[in-house]
This record gives structure tokens, sequence and C-alpha cells, in this order.
């Protein structure tokens, strides 16, 4: 069995909507609606946590108010809410995942499920553009784009292990915006990168809005 932590807590201040972009709705259905109800009925996830934060607790209340979830609390960073997430964890398994990607593809969670029982894992996309350091001022140096990748979620791990890494992170305060980075720097540990959909775009920008209407 597997638990899942769904995050919302975030403000998509990028997106700029007056709202959080994870309550846009596209085809009558908010965008968080999307992954709560893929993992709603996947018979393996016995435990679906959604992490909110203190300005939409009620909206995500009534929203999913007839969905077996467990609504939590998150922080100011992604991190903090995802560590308040992994407090309420049971099951030995856990994956973490952005509320605000709500395009999941089947093969991609097998392909987790499967992997994360010998190693924590995350899903990736390759870089189809030409890559380069820079600050948006000069250019500082050209990167080979094989050696990259953009990281994606859902990330899937050993509970306890995740969760020490957390802990450790917190004490010298470390800042990571996913965490299979955060898993592999604080317990210098291995995780296996699995090719995901492209589609599993998160949603931050008004193109990605544009893209998410016509696919989902
Ligand atoms: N998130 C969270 N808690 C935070 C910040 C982010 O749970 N304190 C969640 C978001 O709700 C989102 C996911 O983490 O589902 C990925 O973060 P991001 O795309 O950066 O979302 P926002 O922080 O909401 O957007 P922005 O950075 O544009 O404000
Ligand atoms: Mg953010």
């Amino acid at each position: 069995m597997y638990s899942v932590i769904i995050l919302a807590a975030g403000k998509g201040s990028r997106l700029n909507l007056g709202y959080n972009k994870v309550f846009y709705e596209i085809k009558g259905k908010e965008i968080l609606e999307y992954s709560v109800d893929y993992f709603l009925k996947d018979s393996a996830f016995s435990e679906i946590i959604v992490v909110t934060n203190d300005r939409d607790l009620n909206h995500v209340k009534e929203l999913l108010a007839k969905k077996d979830v467990i609504i939590t609390l998150g922080g100011i960073t992604r991190q903090e809410s995802v560590y308040n997430g992994l407090k309420k964890v049971n099951n030995k398994y856990v994956m973490i995942h952005d509320g605000a990607r709500p395009f999941i593809d089947k093969k991609d969670i097998d392909n987790l499920k499967k992997e994360v029982k010998e190693n924590a894992c995350v899903l990736a996309k390759k870089i189809k553009e030409s890559l380069a350091k820079t600050s948006f001022g000069n250019l500082k140096s050209y990167l080979n784009r094989e050696e990259y990748c953009f990281l994606q979620t859902p990330q899937a791990f050993d509970t306890d292990k995740i969760f020490k890494a957390y802990e450790l992170a917190k004490t010298h305060e470390n800042t990571y915006t996913d965490d299979a980075s955060l898993y592999m720097e604080e317990l210098s540990e291995t995780v296996k990168v699995i090719e995901g959909n492209e589609l599993n775009i998160k949603l931050t920008t008004e193109l990605d809005l544009r893209i998410l209407e016509v696919v989902l």
C-alpha cells in the first residue's frame, strides 16, 4: 500500500489569477481534483493527504467533502508543506505530488510503484532545446542537454527515509524545490530517474493553462 501527498498550499503567484492556480477549473473540474481523483481510483493508494493553506482551507474542505482524503495545513515553502504532509503518512511507501500537475499517466505511476521497492525514484523529462548557463544577462556557459533533465512529480520514497531526509534538511536550513533532490543530498542516497510523460506539466504560466485546456 502507498500513501500520496498532494501539495496545494502554494499561492500560484506566477500565474497571477488572483487565487490559487490549483482551483482553476477545466472541463468542470478544478485542477486539484484531477490528481485527487486519479489516486482515489487507484486502490493501491490507501491514504491521500492533501496539503493546503489557511486561506484556502475552507474551499478545499468543500471541494473534497465527498472524497476520502486527509486535509492538512502546509507552510510558507513547498519544503515545509511536504514536511507537514509527511507527518500524516502511515504507509511504508509515499509518493509526493504537486497538485498543480493534473495530467497523470498510469504508466508513470506503475513504474514508480515498482521501482520504489528498490530505490527512491523520480519522474523526469528530457530537454529538447539547447541549454546554457545564464541569469538572463550574458551567456555564461554551454551545457550538454544530454546530461540534464527536468524533474517532475510524483516522486516516490520509503517513508522513514524521506522523513529522515526532511528532518536533516531542517537542521541546517537547506532548501530544495523537489523531494528527490533533498533526499539525494541529505542522505547521500541513490535516486532512480524514470522518464515520464511529457504532458505531466506543472501549471505555472498561461501557456501551461492553454495546453492543459486541450489535453485534460
Ligand atoms: N506548494 C505548497 N506549499 C508551498 C508552496 C507550494 O504546497 N508553500 C505546492 C503548490 O501548491 C504546487 C506545488 O507545490 O502544487 C509546486 O509549486 P509551484 O508550482 O511553485 O506553485 P506555487 O508556489 O503555488 O506557484 P508560484 O511559485 O508561481 O507562486
Ligand atoms: Mg512556488
